[in-house]
This record gives C-alpha cells, sequence and structure tokens, in this order.
C-alpha cells in the first residue's frame, strides 16, 4: 500500500487503502453549515472574496450520507487498536444552538473515551448570546482496552507542583485544551477556510501513534494533519475533494521535508 499520498478525490470511497491499516484518523469534516467562507457580505450581497471555497451546503439528507459513507470507511481501514478523532463545532440555526453529539450515531459499534473541549480566546461577536469560544474533539476507540496511548509523551507542567505531594512537576492535560485557533499572522496560516492549528493535532498524533505508525485525515483540507504527522515520523494518508487545496497542502508537506532533509 503506497503511503504519504493526499487522494484529490472523494473518501466516500477509500479504495487505495487496505482494511486495518491505519493507526488513528483525525479529522475536521465539513460543518454543512451553509457559509461562503472567505465572502464579506453587505446587505447580503458578496461584496468581497478571499481564497476557494468549497461545497458546504448540501441537503442534510446528503450530507448525512456522506459522512455515513465516509466514517464506515474510516472503521474499515483503522486497526484492532486504533483510534478515531472528529473535530466539530455546535451549529447555530436561526439563533438556536444544535450540539453535534448526533455524531455518536456513526460510531455506536466504537467507543468514546474523551470528548474534549478545545477553548481558543477569539471568534465572532454575537449580542443576544455569550460568544461561542469552544469546539469539540469526540476521540473513539475500536477497543475499550487495548488502545493506544502514550501519555507520557503529551503530559503538561504540573502548575500546582508540590514536591512533598507528587512524584513528577508533570501531569495528564485534562479534557479542556487551550489551544489558540490559526490567526491571520500565524505562519502555519494558508488560505484554506477553515484550518485547525497544528498544536491541536500534535497532541492527538504524539498520544495516539507510535513512530512510523499511519495517520489518515479523510477530509485533509490545507494538508495540517499530514504536516504535523510528517513533522513527528508518522505517515499520512489523505483525501480532498478540491484540487486547489490538495495543492497548498503539497507545498506546505514539501517545506517540512526539505527542514528534515537539512
Ligand atoms: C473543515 S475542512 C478541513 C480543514 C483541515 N482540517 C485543515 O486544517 O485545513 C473540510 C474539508 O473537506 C473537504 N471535503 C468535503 N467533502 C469531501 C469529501 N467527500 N471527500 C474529501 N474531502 C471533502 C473540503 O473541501 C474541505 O477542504
Amino acid at each position: 500500500m503506497n503511503l504519504d499520498i493526499i487522494y484529490n478525490h472523494s473518501s466516500e470511497i477509500m479504495s487505495e487503502i487496505e482494511d486495518k491499516s491505519v493507526n488513528l484518523v483525525v479529522t475536521s469534516p465539513p460543518y454543512n453549515i451553509d457559509i461562503q467562507y472567505g465572502n464579506k457580505t453587505v446587505k447580503g450581497k458578496i461584496s468581497e472574496s478571499k481564497g476557494v471555497k468549497y461545497n458546504d451546503n448540501l441537503s442534510e439528507e446528503d450530507y448525512r450520507l456522506m459522512l455515513d459513507k465516509v466514517f464506515s470507511e474510516c472503521k474499515r481501514v483503522v486497526s484492532d487498536t486504533g483510534s478515531i478523532w472528529i473535530n466539530i463545532k455546535n451549529k447555530c440555526k436561526n439563533g438556536i444552538v444544535i450540539p453535534p453529539f448526533w455524531i455518536q450515531d456513526y460510531f455506536q459499534d466504537m467507543y468514546l473515551k474523551n470528548l474534549i473541549v478545545w477553548n481558543f480566546d477569539w471568534g465572532g461577536s454575537t449580542n443576544k448570546r455569550f460568544a461561542p469560544r469552544y469546539e469539540f474533539v469526540f476521540w473513539f476507540v475500536k477497543d475499550k482496552n487495548n488502545y493506544t496511548f502514550n501519555l507520557d509523551d503529551v503530559k503538561v507542567p504540573a502548575l500546582n507542583y508540590r514536591p512533598d505531594r507528587y512524584k513528577s512537576q508533570m501531569k495528564n492535560p485534562t479534557d479542556v485544551w487551550k489551544i489558540s485557533m490559526v490567526s491571520g499572522n500565524f505562519e502555519e496560516r494558508t488560505s484554506h477556510p477553515a484550518q485547525y492549528p497544528e498544536e491541536l493535532i500534535e497532541r492527538i498524533i504524539l498520544s495516539g501513534t507510535n513512530e512510523g505508525d499511519v495517520v489518515l485525515d479523510p477530509f485533509m483540507g490545507s494538508g495540517t494533519t499530514a504536516v504535523v504527522a510528517k513533522k513527528l515520523g508518522r505517515h499520512y494518508l489523505g483525501y480532498e475533494t478540491v484540487n486547489e487545496y490538495c495543492q497548498i497542502a503539497h507545498k506546505r508537506i514539501s517545506r517540512i521535508k526539505e527542514i528534515q532533509d537539512v
């Protein structure tokens, strides 16, 4: 099986990937929130447009069908000790919040190990409710007693460390992760409208895989998952329907390879 490839077609069929050959899946699916990312609108009309858009407004039925196919393929290719991590946020429709707990319907045959709250400091403002400042990351495993979890690789300094009480100055991170969104002045920023931060994916890949393992992202976007996998000595596989995003991802990955080859 070929490794370190991003296929430029839908991940609804992943015929290039063998059964149980992937150690970890991490992804952020399209949210289907009917927003033309990157557009500025004035009185309902687009006045300014940046970057390439992707189709994010399927009918609810088509959206759920697409996710069903992609997640079925993810479950087929993930190994018995592997994990699937899904980053998704609340929707807000007509001022009403809809949390994404429906995602669990697709993973009834797996086990939810953590529901991570990814908290960040900035985002859109609201005046009729509190400003949203978190997204979820669902972590599912195939075998609830036997899965890769390298806690030592992701421990953080203990703020309340007391030498008389604790053996180590390092502790297990909690399930609330404070990690900045990718802002405009970040070096990793690309023109992709929904890029997630490398730091978020780094903790997931470090804890959930070993060097040389295979990480899959079925919605690769600008290539963040591949970049982090490469940096950490893991292999990547991915799918992305928009060719321009594949090009952005390839550019990012080749920069990592250049640095590693020096
Ligand atoms: C939320 S974005 C992922 C962003 C990515 N995490 C990053 O850091 O750049 C979702 C991506 O999935 C892609 N996409 C949508 N439907 C797809 C499908 N059926 N197969 C593969 N990619 C798809 C979109 O073009 C979009 O780039």
